[in-house]
């Protein structure tokens, strides 16, 4: 598998912590659904955000991550805009994986399985699930997450202590209660587990229809560790969480290119 070649010296202590150690890293990006709350006809992961298809921005923090051997991404069987869009500069991690299914864990399940047939990824691998609706996943969530769990015996996610105050509400959309946020989190992606624990929490009756990983691996009895992230790491999921993806996008990208 070609690696990429660390350029500072931050970045060759990661390659050689990463690559050298006995599990290593893998992410799958699943991006097989439909976005029906963005009330598009284009699927969200593709509507252009920043100058580039959203799934774009995740796939380049991803694959530029030197500690990550492979980015495999799921679509949907039926995919036909993938291939509208240029991918050559990922082509040294990048893998394909046509195998979305009706849920997001079934994708994540199929491509799970399909990855290790177009791969060498072990049971004891890491292995990042990161949804494309997460463009704005920065190089430092994604190093702090990875140095936090690497030796960790569950794994864990990104995820941000709750700052509303929650109110509980009655069949007329009045408060019934005021709920209290004392230990409540907010779960992101990156979920990061090791490759058999995963395929085996996602394989379990009544895991396919979860809407994140940790889910799964809490209901083997588990416990997922919290890693402390921010907003930043937004889910796009309507329409108007595209005006602040793309602020926080352009702020941190300081300019790399437009789409041609
Ligand atoms: N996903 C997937 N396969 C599915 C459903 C979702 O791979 N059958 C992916 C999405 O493409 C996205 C991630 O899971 O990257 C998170 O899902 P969500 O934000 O809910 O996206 P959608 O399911 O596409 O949106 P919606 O629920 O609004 O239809
Ligand atoms: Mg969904």
């Amino acid at each position: 598998m070609k690696k990429t070649v660390p350029k500072t010296c931050q970045e060759e202590s990661l390659f050689f912590r990463y690559n050298y150690m006995m599990s290593k890293f893998f992410a799958l990006i699943p991006a097989a659904g439909f976005g029906s709350r963005m009330e598009n006809n284009l699927p969200k992961q593709y509507l252009p955000l920043a100058g580039r298809p959203m799934i774009y921005h995740a796939l380049r923090t991803l694959c530029r991550s030197p500690g990550i051997a492979s980015v495999f991404v799921v679509l949907a069987p039926g995919d036909s805009e993938w291939l509208r869009h240029e991918w050559s500069e990922f082509s040294g991690k990048l893998v394909v994986l046509n195998c979305g299914g009706a849920t997001r864990a079934m994708s994540i399940l199929n491509g799970l399985k399909a990855a290790s047939d177009a791969s060498s990824i072990g049971g004891d691998d890491w292995v990042l699930v990161h949804d494309a609706a997460r463009p704005c996943l920065s190089e430092a969530q994604l190093d702090k997450l990875m140095n936090e769990l690497a030796d960790d015996a569950v794994g864990g996610l990104l995820a941000v202590p709750l700052t509303d105050t929650l109110k509980r509400s009655d069949v007329s959309s009045r408060v019934e209660y005021t709920e209290s946020r004392k230990g409540l989190w907010q779960a992101q992606t990156p979920q990061m587990f090791r490759y058999k624990l995963l395929v085996d929490a996602l394989s379990r009756p009544g895991s396919l229809t979860l809407t994140d990983d940790a889910s799964a691996v809490e209901a083997l009895g588990l416990h997922p560790k919290l890693v402390l992230s921010d907003a930043r790491n937004l889910k796009i999921t309507y329409p108007q969480d595209m005006i602040l993806a793309e602020l926080i996008l352009r702020a941190q990208q300081g300019g790399y290119g437009e789409c041609g």
